[in-house]
């Protein structure tokens, strides 16, 4: 019997606070005309000092476990695609997992800028489809604020925070994720890059000095190679679906910039009411863009069942890619009982996650008296 990956819950998470062009305006020498007409963007939410990516992620996906009537614990793997982590070690990821009590799940990030929402839910996919996992969680989340050089007219202006989570889960019903594009050239890092905080550059006075830390792009060559990609892997997972272009519903593409969007849909020959877009409410969230896009126009009912979808996206790396899959609309029912198993599950979390801590200390503490005592 074939095993089929579908998405069964969905969830968002966006900090409160609204950067319009306007008030950027006020930070750097730019124009809401300038940049809605460049880029689409018309604002974008930035992270409160004590909201982090792992926060952010860990909201999403509680509110995507709420869709399932599973909790938790029940989960095997956690991917946490993302450009801002909170450390370079340990992952994000981990911390999600220690957050929501997800005890029994091996959890990861994955780095591959903004196509890695689709590398995620295409590895994720690729463990359920094979039957090894059951239950996966896939998230993008992204704080870019802390990374853009606010003093950089031509990057500040695109980025902005928040978080999309999708749970994907096996199932033998036809349908769920059908094929996926994935691709890099490692010629073009340079084109888009934080160079410094790495082994290749540990942070230094100078590397601050320098803003190596912060964001790095060049947007000519950046804007070049997305209009060619995103319509070429638009096609490719298409066909690998069986479906001729025609076929696809909605492309639900990197919120990146509107007139990469509206190229992709001129070389890909649909009408751009087939694209899924909010961008000019979130600006370029990154990892989070695709899935904070797809989860409001599921919210929205925009999205049928039966529906033939391709996500598509594009980013640092070089990275791009694209994934195909048949909506098949959840049919469970979701109890109150379900409800609250999971709010005791991540209640218990937080009080499992101290307890673990403490336990660590006192093993500590007995360990380190019997070494000393076995040295006398
Ligand atoms: N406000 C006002 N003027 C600005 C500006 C801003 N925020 N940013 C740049 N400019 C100016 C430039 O200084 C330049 O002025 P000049 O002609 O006097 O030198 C002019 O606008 C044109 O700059 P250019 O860089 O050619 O603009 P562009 O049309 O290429 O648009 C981007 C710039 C960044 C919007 C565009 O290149 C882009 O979107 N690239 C893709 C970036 C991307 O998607 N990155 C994320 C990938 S995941």
């Amino acid at each position: 019997m074939n095993r089929y990956a579908h998405v069964t819950g969905w969830g968002i998470a966006v900090p409160e606070e609204i950067l319009t062009n306007e008030k950027l305006a006020q930070i750097v020498e730019t124009n809401d005309e300038w940049i809605v007409s460049r880029t689409g963007i018309r604002e974008r939410r930035i992270a409160r000092k004590d909201e982090t990516t792992a926060t952010l992620a860990a909201d999403a996906a509680c509110k995507a476990l709420d869709r399932t009537d599973i909790d938790a614990r029940d989960l095997d793997l956690i991917i946490v695609a993302t450009s801002s982590p909170e450390h370079l070690f340990p992952a994000t990821a981990c911390l999600v997992q220690d957050n929501i009590g997800a005890v029994h799940a091996g959890a990861f990030d994955l780095s591959a800028a903004c196509t890695g929402f689709i590398f995620g839910l295409n590895m994720a996919a690729q463990a359920i489809r094979t039957g090894s996992i059951q239950n996966a969680l896939v998230i993008g989340s992204e704080t870019l604020s802390r990374m853009v050089d606010w003093d950089d007219r031509t990057t500040c202006i695109l980025f902005g925070d928040g978080a999309g989570a999708f749970v994907l889960q096996g199932s033998d019903e036809p349908g769920g994720v059908l094929s996926c594009v994935m691709r890099s050239d490692g010629s073009g890092g340079d084109l888009l890059s934080v160079p410094a905080g790495g082994s290749k550059l540990p942070t230094s006075h100078e590397t601050v000095d320098r803003k190596q830390h912060l964001i790095q792009m060049n947007g000519r060559e950046v804007f070049r190679f997305a209009t060619r990609v995103m319509a070429s892997a638009t096609r490719e997972t298409a066909e690998q679906a069986g479906w001729e272009v025609d076929d696809i519903d909605f492309v639900i593409p990197h919120q990146a910039n509107q007139r990469i969007i509206e190229s992709a849909a001129r070389g890909l020959r649909l009408p751009l009411d087939k694209f899924v877009v909010n961008l000019e409410r979130y600006g370029n969230t990154s990892t989070a863009s695709i899935p904070l896009a797809m989860v409001e126009a599921l919210d929205e009912g925009r999205i049928h069942d039966g529906a033939n979808l391709v996500l598509v996206g594009f980013g640092a790396g070089l990275t791009w890619g694209a994934l195909s899959m048949r909506w098949v609309e959840p049919k469970v029912r979701v109890t109150e009982l379900d409800r609250r198993r999971r709010s005791l599950v991540t209640l218990l979390a937080r009080f499992r996650s101290f307890l673990r801590r403490v336990q660590r200390r006192i093993e500590g503490l007995i360990w380190g008296a019997a070494a000393r005592g076995q040295e006398d």
